[in-house]
């Protein structure tokens, strides 16, 4: 059983229709609920992604059914993805719970292995109708900006030949977007123009938090369908609630609630997703 809107689908009508889909990642229920409420206030399709290491925290069952829930009772149209999943074993796991979409993150591997370990997983989900994310070139910077590893852009040669091999839906690019949202964080428009040219597959850009709005409405024109948000969710989330002066819980996370559904709402009329 695979979550709620098909992920295929939703991004073919985004490249067709000229918009994007926001991808916000979550690691607990308020989060969740703000992102939810933004996307039913804004009729929008919204992805809710969760990465490994969300998932320790908060344990898989527990934020599957966090995500599901909430989209469930705020009828939303969503989609529940794995983040970078860098695991074939954590794959397979959301996978067989119902997440209808995942990311193999295989940019950490040498070229060969990325495109062996992706066909596995592109091979496996298949089997549930589930739509799969992988990633060519590599994005310096972890979640949360951590350096990892040194970035390397996205070739387009690189990129047509690691579609083809591994049939994957949506290609996660390198183009000068970085995790974290550093100062300048520019993306290489011209090397995206020609990846979009070279690969006709749906594109997806990591480390939006730190774009300027430009860039992301440039970068739609290009074929980018899907915009990943996860360090400005945690900056407004945080900010919010240090400065509640409520010894209320609940009155302190909704501090935080209200600031990521207003950031949601921002980012969804930006991508052009409202109403779709
Ligand atoms: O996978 C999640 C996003 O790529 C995070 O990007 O740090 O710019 O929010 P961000
Ligand atoms: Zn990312």
């Amino acid at each position: 059983m695979n979550i709620f809107f098909n992920s295929k689908k939703e991004y073919q009508k985004a490249k067709s229709g000229g918009y994007a889909i926001g991808a916000f990642n979550t690691s607990n229920l308020e989060i969740t609920q703000a992102i939810c409420k933004a996307a039913r206030e804004l009729k929008a399709p919204v992805i809710i992604q969760t990465t490994p290491s969300a998932i320790e925290y908060a344990g898989l069952g527990q934020i599957f059914d966090i995500v599901k829930n909430e989209i469930e009772n705020q009828k939303v149209s969503g989609a529940i993805h794995l983040d970078h999943g860098k695991d074939f074993g954590l794959v397979k796991k959301c996978i067989d719970m119902g997440f209808g979409s995942v990311m193999i993150d295989g940019s950490y591997l040498e070229h060969e292995e990325n495109i062996h370990i992706t066909k596995r997983i592109v091979n496996l989900a298949a089997e549930h109708g589930v739509c799969v994310e992988a990633e060519i070139g590599r994005i310096s910077k972890e979640e949360g900006g951590e350096l990892s590893h040194k970035g390397a852009k996205t070739d387009p040669m690189e990129a047509k030949e690691f579609v083809e091999k591994t049939g994957i839906d949506i290609l996660a690019v390198s183009v000068g977007n970085e995790h974290g949202a550093p100062k300048g964080e520019r993306l290489d428009l011209e090397l995206l123009k020609e990846i979009s040219k070279t690969v006709n597959t749906p594109l997806v850009i990591h480390g939006s938090s730190g774009l300027s709005r430009n860039d992301i409405k440039e970068a739609i024109k290009l074929g980018v369908v899907k915009f990943n948000i996860d360090t400005n969710i945690r900056h407004a989330f945080s900010e919010s609630v240090e400065d509640s002066s409520s010894d209320d819980p609940r009155e302190v996370m909704t501090a935080g609630k209200d600031a990521v559904t207003k950031l949601v709402m921002d980012y969804i009329e930006l991508f052009g997703t409202a109403g779709k």
